[in-house]
């Protein structure tokens, strides 16, 4: 069964940054490499920068499956659109329709802010994502390349699905 629960504690933000800290060393280092992905946890995803995310209107959920903590996302209302921040799915649960569900509930979660899309950036080498939003009914809409820090960018697709 698959559950997905708002997260608004320190403990709820400590798990995130453990599931994080799994799921892009496993995913993203062959994408960025090893670096950047210690750069960016530290960053984006400690419990302390996810909290200062949630003040500045971010919202995280953790995404359960038979209760156990698979993977978790982030979203944020920016005018008329809602921005998917985040959505990550621990390898061994992908492909179970973890990521469906989690759109779903995204796109209701778009409809109840009124928003008339949905919004989200990827890198540009991250194929298999791309393919599964492209499936989930995405469209491509530019890149971007944003200077994230010590001498890192993150160069990214933006893609949209209108709802
Ligand atoms: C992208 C991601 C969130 C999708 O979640 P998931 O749980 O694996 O997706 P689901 O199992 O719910 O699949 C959703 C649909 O997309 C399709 N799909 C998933 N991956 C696909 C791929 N690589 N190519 C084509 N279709 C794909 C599935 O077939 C499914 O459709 P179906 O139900 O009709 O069969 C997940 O794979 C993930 O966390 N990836 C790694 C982290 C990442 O890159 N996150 C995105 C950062 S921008």
């Amino acid at each position: 069964m698959i559950k997905i629960i708002a997260a608004n504690t320190i403990a709820s933000y400590i798990l995130i940054e453990h599931l994080a800290t799994t799921i892009w060393h496993e995913h993203y280092t062959s994408i960025i490499g090893q670096d950047q992905v210690e750069y960016m946890i530290r960053k984006f995803q400690t419990a302390t920068a996810i909290k200062a995310q949630v003040k500045q209107g971010y919202c995280y959920y953790i995404i359960y499956y038979n209760s156990i903590a698979a993977g978790y996302l982030s979203i944020k209302k920016e005018g008329d659109a809602l921005f998917l921040s985040k959505i990550y799915i621990q390898k061994e649960y992908r492909g179970k329709g973890l990521g469906k569900t989690a759109m779903a509930f995204i796109e209701q979660q778009a409809i109840k802010r009124n928003c008339t899309k949905i919004t989200l950036t990827v890198n540009i080498h991250n194929s298999k994502s791309i393919k599964a939003y492209k499936y989930m009914g995405f469209v491509n809409t530019g890149s971007i390349v944003q200077d994230i820090g010590n001498g890192f960018v993150m160069d990214d697709y933006t893609m949209e699905k209108t709802i």
